[in-house]
Parts: structure tokens; C-alpha cells; sequence
């Protein structure tokens, strides 16, 4: 398995190209629309093509490259059920995702947004905003919940082996990858804290609102491919 992790310094967000040398393919599991160059020549240059894109959930922070990837190359695009009505499949709890050699399975993540999934592949686990490195996603936009995602969480991510690798959609300090049993330790926002205690914590925080959010919510609704005025064409050209 080729296994790549790639960064936008603008939104501080991963994308993950997982492919198969033998197959010739590749899947992204959250492209960023303004680096799609960058994501299609590096897959020129490993000789793969794009069968999927996956995202873990309605961005709101930037404009997923999925529809972009979907008209260069064909890729199919994979979202949660309650997710972006563009996507080629919807998954769910539950779910086998087949890509390829690959079979992801699927965990219904919610809490930072209703529609936020990860995807589990063997040993690593890719989390979207759900788990971040110390950290989760917001809860106070999107239908998030606070409850809904300590659940999340303490009884679907942390029900994995503590040695599962997890891969989160962003981080801003640095950091590259975690454990499950290392966020459960040390994670400041859940470990050792109640439900309530949670929940209260997230509906304290205060955040001000994502700067990109009345942009990148209906753009990622249509896959990338919607002007907030309604023009349907690519934000990035
Ligand atoms: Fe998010």
C-alpha cells in the first residue's frame, strides 16, 4: 500500500492518498479544491489513477476538490448518508466501503456535523473533525451536538485496539498522527471527562464563526462545483 499525507497550510487540513501500486490506483480521502494540481500530479507521478474520493463530512472551513476530481478524472465521489447530495455513494455505520484491493470500514461519526464518518482501513482510522490530534471538531454549527459526538467518540472510536492509528482532517499545531490509546490518555477534552462535562466544555468555547462557512457549506453540498450565488462552476477558477 502506498500510503501519502498531504497538507494545506491555508485551512491546515489533511488529505490521504491511499493506493495500489499492482492495480495502478488511488483514492484521496479529502482533497482541498485550491491543490487539486498539486494531488493530480503527484498521482501522474506515481502512475495511478483516481477511482474514488472520499470525504468525511460537509466541510465548512474549505472547499472540498472532489467534484473537480470527479470531471478530470472520473473518480466517484463517497460521503455519509447525511452528507452532500453530489456524492456518486452515500455510506453509513456499518457499511464496507470496496475501493480497489482496499476495503474501508465505516463508522458513523457524528457530532461535529450530523453527516461526519470515518473511515476505517486495517490499522489506521481516518476521523475527519471527529477526533483531531488532542482535540475534536466544533459542535456549534452544522447540526453538530456535543453529546452526539462524545458518544462518537467514547463508544465508537475508542471502542477500536488503543494502537489504532488515527489520521484527522487537520491540525494546527504540528502534529501528523495519533493513537486511540494515546487520546484516550491524553486527549484534554475527553479524557477523564464526563458526557456532561463535555458537553458543557463545547458549548463554552466561544469560537467565532468560520471565516469560509456561508462559501464552503454550499459549495461542498455540491461537491465543490457551486458559486454561493448559485452559478454552478468551480470555485477555484
Ligand atoms: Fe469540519
Amino acid at each position: 500500500m502506498l500510503f501519502r499525507q498531504l497538507f494545506d497550510t491555508t485551512s491546515s487540513t489533511y488529505t490521504y492518498l491511499i493506493g495500489d501500486e499492482e492495480q495502478g490506483m488511488a483514492l484521496l480521502i479529502d482533497p482541498v479544491a485550491e491543490k487539486v494540481e498539486r494531488d493530480l500530479s503527484l498521482l501522474r507521478e506515481l502512475g495511478l489513477s483516481l477511482t474514488h474520493v472520499l470525504d468525511t463530512h460537509v466541510h465548512a472551513d474549505h472547499v472540498t476538490a472532489s467534484g473537480l476530481l470527479r470531471a478530470r478524472t472520473g473518480a466517484k465521489v463517497v460521503g455519509g448518508a447525511a452528507g452532500a447530495p453530489c456524492a456518486d455513494l452515500h455510506v453509513q455505520h456499518g457499511d464496507t466501503l470496496r475501493v480497489g484491493a482496499f476495503n474501508f470500514q465505516v463508522l458513523g461519526t457524528p457530532g461535529h456535523t450530523d453527516d461526519s464518518v470515518s473511515y476505517l482501513l486495517g490499522d489506521r482510522v481516518f476521523t475527519g473533525d471527529a477526533l483531531l490530534i488532542r482535540g475534536n471538531g466544533r459542535t456549534d454549527f452544522q447540526n453538530g451536538n456535543a453529546g452526539t459526538l462524545y458518544d462518537s467518540i467514547t463508544r465508537v472510536l475508542f471502542s477500536l485496539p488503543d494502537e489504532t492509528l488515527v489520521y484527522p482532517a487537520h491540525d494546527y499545531k504540528g502534529m501528523t498522527v495519533t493513537t486511540i490509546g494515546e487520546e484516550k490518555r491524553h486527549n484534554p477534552r475527553v479524557a477523564g471527562r464526563s458526557r456532561e462535562g463535555f458537553i458543557q466544555l463545547m458549548n463554552s468555547l466561544g469560537l467565532p464563526k468560520p471565516k469560509l462557512i456561508d462559501v464552503a457549506v454550499p459549495a461542498n453540498r455540491a461537491c465543490g462545483l457551486v458559486r454561493p450565488d448559485g452559478a454552478h462552476e468551480s470555485l477555484t477558477h
